[in-house]
């Protein structure tokens, strides 16, 4: 596990940048990306940059169960405005949330990992330590499945919406074991408040009680960090 440590967010999602464009030119073609606040200065970089994504695949951890691709606070919408509106790529996939056969879903998703192997895997962590959305306890065998979001993800995560009832208690998941198979993972925390579970996830046990722990048995994992997240290194 390599941790880099940058003065700011900004520092640190350009460095994302350019480890990303360097495995584009090393071959690099399947990109696995995340939502929320984690990636979206790096999501700008790569809108603003003149490098083409349209030979790219993209496959994304995560989706709320329930919510269609065109609701406002769908990871499908989030990706459409911040990237792919403006950053063509050949193909994107997003679990589906309408999908009401969870095991046909869950199948049809770890096809296209399977089709389609990421190179760069795009991960922000929660607070509690969760990656994607496997919250603490999942297996770290565990592939794409329906996971049940915790309370202080609700918590986190209801910042996006009106009121708390409209925050989705279920998502589709990428498991522990779909996020490993990726050749590179580079997980990037800002701000003081990710500190603790950085703490965690690079010098504590590895343990499913902090799920992004299991970084350090990845042979090619890159920390991302702003100075606040790396505060209890
Ligand atoms: C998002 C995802 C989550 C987030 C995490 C941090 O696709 O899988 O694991 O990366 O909840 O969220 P932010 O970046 O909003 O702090």
């Amino acid at each position: 596990m390599e941790v880099i440590i940058k003065k700011t967010k900004e520092e640190a999602s350009q460095k994302a940048f350019e480890i990303i464009k360097e495995e584009m030119e090393n071959g690099a073609e399947v990109l696995g990306l995340a939502t929320g606040s984690t990636p979206e200065k790096l999501y700008d970089i790569m809108v603003a940059s003149d490098v083409d994504f349209s030979n790219m695949v993209s496959v994304n951890l995560d989706e709320y169960v329930g919510l269609a691709p065109e609701d406002p606070q769908s990871y499908h919408y989030f990706m459409q405005e911040h990237l792919f509106n403006q950053k063509p790529f050949k193909e994107t996939y997003v679990p589906d949330g309408l999908a009401t056969d969870e095991e046909e879903e869950t199948a049809r998703y770890e096809g296209i990992l399977k089709e389609h192997p990421i190179d760069v895997q795009i991960l922000g962590v929660g607070t509690n330590g969760h990656i994607g959305f496997n919250e603490p306890g999942s297996s770290f065998d565990s592939v794409t499945r329906k996971v049940k979001l915790v309370q202080s993800t609700i918590d986190s995560n209801k910042r996006y919406f009106e009121k708390e009832e409209d925050v989705p208690k279920y998502a589709y998941s990428m498991g522990i074991k779909s996020i490993m198979r990726a050749k590179k993972v580079l997980l990037m925390a800002f701000g003081e408040n990710k500190a603790e579970a950085v703490k965690g996830l690079v010098g504590g046990p590895v343990t499913e009680d902090l799920p992004g722990s299991v970084l350090q048995q990845h042979p090619d994992a890159v920390i991302l960090l702003d100075e606040d997240a790396a505060s209890l290194l």
